[in-house]
């Protein structure tokens, strides 16, 4: 166990040794649940995009942090898909799950979707990945656990993300050459 000044330096946080044990993804598997409140409409009175992308990215970070036990940073956000509305009054399901990890970084799928308290219908409404990387007390990159994916759908998942990693490194180099 160790301590560490938080970055606005007022608070102080308990970092858990990072013993690097594998761990599956159900392990740190997030589901959090809201409501759309006016507040979070847009004029179209259906939610506003950056709501979606706040809790998007607070799920996310959670899911990182329970896999790697330490602080996260968000470094990057890919293929946010928003696929249908949905309406204030109605009740949204966001579950995100750690797909790929590299050294330091952990992909997070996330999948949002829509549920009509009345009817109970679902629609699926928004999709996104999140990359996060562990710091240590002086914000430095950490090293997190391997990850073990088990189910099929893990599996494919664990695939898919590491084939998006590898295309962005692959595109960021050729742009900068
Ligand atoms: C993310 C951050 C810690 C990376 O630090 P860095 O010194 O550039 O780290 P490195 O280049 O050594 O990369 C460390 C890891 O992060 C990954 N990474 C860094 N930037 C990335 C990006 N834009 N997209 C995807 N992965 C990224 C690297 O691929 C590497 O992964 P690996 O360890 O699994 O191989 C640093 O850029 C940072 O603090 N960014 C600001 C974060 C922030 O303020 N977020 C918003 C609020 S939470």
């Amino acid at each position: 166990m160790c301590s560490a000044k938080a970055l606005d330096g007022t608070t102080t946080f308990i970092a858990m040794e990072n013993n690097l044990k594998t761990k599956t993804p159900a392990e740190s598997a997030v589901e959090m649940r809201e409501m759309v409140m006016p507040t979070d409409t847009n004029k179209h009175g259906t939610i506003f995009g950056g709501k979606i992308m706040s809790w998007i990215d607070i799920a996310a970070a959670m899911a990182a942090e329970r896999h790697c036990n330490n602080p996260v940073v968000t470094a990057h956000i890919s293929d946010i898909d928003f696929i249908s509305p949905i309406n204030v009054g109605y009740h949204v399901s966001i579950k995100a799950s750690v797909n790929y990890v590299g050294t330091s970084s952990m992909i997070v799928g996330v999948r949002v979707d829509s549920e009509n308290p009345y009817t109970g219908d679902k629609k699926k409404t928004t999709k996104a990945y999140v990359t996060f990387v562990a710091i240590d007390e002086a914000g430095r990159p950490r090293e997190v656990p391997r990850l073990k994916p088990e189910s099929s759908d893990e599996k494919r998942r664990f695939e898919n993300a590491k084939a998006r990693s590898h295309s962005k490194k692959t595109l960021s180099q050729k742009l900068k050459n």
